[in-house]
């Protein structure tokens, strides 16, 4: 059995998974009304990552049968100071992200629940992919000088991120 601790801690990862759908699509509205629809596409499609992390603990607590428990999810901010300052920021998210997903593993070693470190593990490796994905968007941007020509240019290769599953990186579902 789960114990409350690591029930309490997962239901707080299940909404800090929801805000980071919410803050991606807040970021897809702003790229879309600069009709910079690559872009937004990319930011989607993090979205809807973000969902598959959201639901793939969603799914693990059940098969535990450990409460599920649906909190608020906080409103993200509407604007950014540029489409690099967007992608800027998704990077300190994803960091921020990283933090939470360490700080989750240190806790099911320390309640000796090897089952959730085990899933956690996936987690640990797919912020490492998350990490370097928006690294290297942020990289390339400056390197462009986040002009117009270099916009265009991302905007164009980011318009083909396909939708993402589960299965897609490391672990599995
Ligand atoms: Fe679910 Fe991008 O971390």
């Amino acid at each position: 059995m789960m114990s409350p601790k690591m029930t309490d801690a997962l239901n707080q990862q299940i909404n800090e998974e929801y805000f980071s759908n919410y803050i991606y699509l807040a970021m897809a509205a702003y790229l879309e009304d600069m009709d910079l629809e690559g872009m937004a596409h990319w930011m989607r499609m993090q979205a809807q990552e973000e969902y598959l992390h959201a639901m793939k603990i969603f799914d693990y607590m059940i098969e535990r049968g450990a409460r599920v428990e649906l909190k608020p999810v906080a409103a993200p901010p509407k604007e950014w100071e540029s489409p690099l300052a967007a992608f800027e920021a998704a990077l300190e998210h994803e960091q921020y992200m990283t933090g939470n997903i360490n700080t989750l593993a240190d806790l099911a070693i320390n309640e000796r629940d090897h089952a959730t470190n085990n899933v956690l593990q996936w987690y640990v490796t797919e912020q490492v992919e998350e990490e370097a994905n928006v690294d290297s968007i942020v990289k390339k941007l400056k390197m462009m000088g986040g002009g117009g020509q270099g916009l265009f240019m991302m905007d164009r290769e980011l318009a083909s991120r396909p939708m993402p599953t589960i299965v897609e990186g490391a672990g599995g579902a």
